[in-house]
């Protein structure tokens, strides 16, 4: 994970760096922006209002209706819906990687409870509208942790299995390709990898992979090459693992 991290935190360091001297260079913010996504896209970050509503929809719309019994999914979402919509250091406290693994089913619930409660996804931009400013309060609600063994190493495995295949297997048919899939994807394989190996995956470590759509791109170049999966499938398969120590140690790749 070091060499991992060290790539998104560099790429993030450089994105801070570019838009400081922009506005040195007295470039107003909002051409800035303007210019971000077309000129020099690589140092756009990567929740716009567009990947919010991509995410949000999915979750909103699938994933929550397909995840009622499934911690794991659960989680996921509460944690993919909050960074998409919750900028790095505007809350009450940092979001570090366990800020909702570890706090399920108390702030996991109120998230999707309130994401549920978002309008339709009929009308795009009010939806958007809703979603950025009714869900961050629920990100920081409650303070009741739960322990890795609410999940179960078998689904542990699978889970793991399936972001690992969404990421790197470029023949799947429903990739997680674009920048906000990469961005969360990588980071629900950190806290799956982190958390078995008993680890501390700090808010500055997650918030760099979505930094910029190089970060994101960057980061899942480096775990595909760390664990490749390769036209007859993965080099490490992680499904069928039975217990914490067997993923910790098949993931040791992902955290070197
Ligand atoms: C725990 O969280 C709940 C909900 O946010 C809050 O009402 C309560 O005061 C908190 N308790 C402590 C001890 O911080």
């Amino acid at each position: 994970m070091v060499s991992v991290l060290a790539t998104a935190l560099s790429l993030a360091g450089w994105v801070s760096h570019v838009a400081a001297h922009a506005e040195l260079s007295g470039v107003s913010t909002s051409s800035l922006r303007g210019q971000a996504t077309v000129v020099d896209a690589p140092s756009a970050p990567v929740f716009l209002d567009s990947a919010i509503f991509e995410r949000l929809e999915h979750f909103k719309d699938v994933g929550v209706p397909a995840t009622l019994q499934d911690q794991i999914g659960r989680a996921t979402i509460a944690d993919g819906t909050c960074r998409s919509v919750v900028s790095p250091g505007s809350g009450p406290f940092p979001l570090d990687g366990y800020a909702f693994w570890h706090h399920n089913p108390e702030r996991v619930d109120v998230v999707l409870k309130a994401l549920v409660q978002l309008p339709s996804t009929s009308q795009p931009s009010k939806f958007v509208i809703a979603a950025k400013k009714q869900l961050p309060s629920a990100c920081f609600y409650g303070n009741q942790t739960n322990k890795l063994d609410l999940y179960q190493p078998e689904d542990l495995a699978k889970a793991l299995y399936n972001w690992h295949r969404a990421i790197c297997d470029l023949d799947w048919e429903d990739p997680a390709e674009q920048p906000q899939q990469q961005a969360l994807t990588t980071g629900f394989i950190c806290m799956a990898s982190c958390d078995t190996a008993k680890m501390e995956l700090p808010a500055a470590a997650v918030d760099a992979f979505s930094a910029s759509m190089a970060a994101a791109q960057a980061v899942t170049k480096s775990m595909c090459a760390a664990m490749p999966w390769t036209s007859k499938g993965p080099v490490t398969p992680l499904d069928g693992l039975k217990s914490y120590e067997e993923i910790a140690k098949a993931t040791e790749p992902w955290r070197q």
